[in-house]
């Protein structure tokens, strides 16, 4: 860890995790997570207002413990970094905020920056740097994409995306259905790996050979296992939980590692990058580490508490926007919870700041011109 890389913290609230890490350039120095997730449980999925309060709460008291942790002083900080979407509107203003009021207390530069690009760039913290350009497999509780990312800080291509529900999403929907609680992808993780995945065959989406290569679609196997349940259930059957869970599983995964298989092999990339709270699926790692090897592709996972929302993902994007010189955020930067996968980071109005000066500029000049000769 060289001493003149840039020390970034991240700040990251767009669901029901703050999250505040503390990065050296892709070395991780802290990572503080408090989640309001138990709040939640009871009415099967996030409460926006829930979330908003829970992170107001824990926002200050998060921020000092990594400091702690990371044993810095927020005045040695190159600059702050936090998510300015996608996500919860209410829930990413807080961050926001928080974030814009430490950088201007303490004269910092602000990175706003997007939560997707940084469930790709967390991975530098685990594997170093990343390669160029990342193939990258996104699932997350709201997304499912296929990215190809030349330059994580200004250049992501989304290749496919789902047409209906998340990755994530199915998880939580079936488990829900399955009366397991919330969030489901754990306990669908954890149950799928006593039962038998080849129990009950769910379909593929869009795996057809005029289907889109690149897209994903949940939404049809989640209503089939749904009937399936049903079923079970009306026949006075008992649902065998762990076979449901893992034949289920299953079918996700086949998807989503055959699809990316295919996008490296297409464009020529010889890894790939999985990020996203699904990636700490221990089926879904094993299944694309096994489908990589024998197509020879190199896979970056980072460890489960990376691929959860979490702070250091925040800081670690921001630290390659100050190591590559990207235009700092305005202090007017605000929430956008559809912020596009496209745009990495939210830079400030400098350049057309710059122009409108000169435009100004050129306007007076050619007024006085005007009074002069007329
Ligand atoms: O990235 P994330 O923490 O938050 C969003 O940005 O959405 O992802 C949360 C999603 C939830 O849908 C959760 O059920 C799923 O990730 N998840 C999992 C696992 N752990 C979390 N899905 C499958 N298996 C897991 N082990
Ligand atoms: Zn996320």
């Amino acid at each position: 860890m060289a001493a003149d890389e840039p020390l970034v913290l991240g700040i990251e609230t767009s669901c029901d995790e703050t999250g505040v890490g503390i990065v050296r350039g892709t070395t991780l120095l802290a990572d503080a997570v408090a989640s309001s997730v138990d709040t939640h449980a009871r009415f099967g999925g996030v409460v926006p207002e829930i979330a908003s309060r829970a992170h107001l709460e824990a926002m200050v008291p998060t921020i000092e413990r990594a400091l702690k942790e990371a044993g810095v002083s927020a005045r040695d900080l190159d600059g702050i970094a936090v998510t300015s979407g996608p996500g919860l509107a209410g829930a990413l203003l807080v961050g926001v905020s928080a974030a814009k009021a430490y950088a201007y207390a303490l004269g910092k530069p602000l990175y706003g920056v997007n939560h997707l690009a940084s469930h790709i760039c967390v991975d530098q913290l685990e594997h170093g740097p990343l390669p160029e350009p990342t193939m990258a497999l996104l699932v997350s509780g709201g997304h499912s994409s296929l990215l190809l990312a030349p330059d994580i800080t200004a250049d992501v291509r989304p290749l496919g995306a789902t047409i209906d529900d998340a990755a994530g999403e199915a998880f939580d929907k079936i488990a829900r259905v399955l009366d397991l609680g919330f969030p489901g992808g754990p306990v669908i993780d954890r149950l799928a790996r006593e039962g038998d995945p080849k129990a009950i065959a769910f379909p593929r989406g869009l795996t057809g050979p005029r289907d889109a290569p690149y897209d994903f679609s949940f939404s049809g196997l989640k209503t089939s296992v749904a009937r399936w349940i049903e079923a079970k259930r009306a026949a006075g059957e008992e649902v065998p939980v762990r076979d449901v869970a893992a034949s289920f599983q299953e079918a996700v995964v086949d998807v989503l590692t055959r699809k990316a298989v295919r996008a490296c092999k297409d464009e020529g990339v010889d890894h790939l990058m999985i990020g996203g709270g699904v990636a700490a699926n221990s089926r879904l790692r094993a299944l694309a580490q096994e489908r990589c090897e024998r197509a020879g592709i190199r896979l970056r996972v980072p460890r489960p508490k990376l691929c959860t929302d979490n702070g250091a993902m925040v800081a670690a994007l921001g630290a390659e926007m100050v190591a590559r010189n990207r235009l700092p955020s305005d202090l007017e930067l605000s929430a956008d919870s559809s912020l596009p996968v496209t745009e990495p980071h939210v830079p400030g109005a400098a350049h057309a700041h710059a122009h409108s000066r000169a435009h100004d500029h050129d306007h007076v000049h050619e007024i006085s011109k005007d009074n002069l000769y007329s």
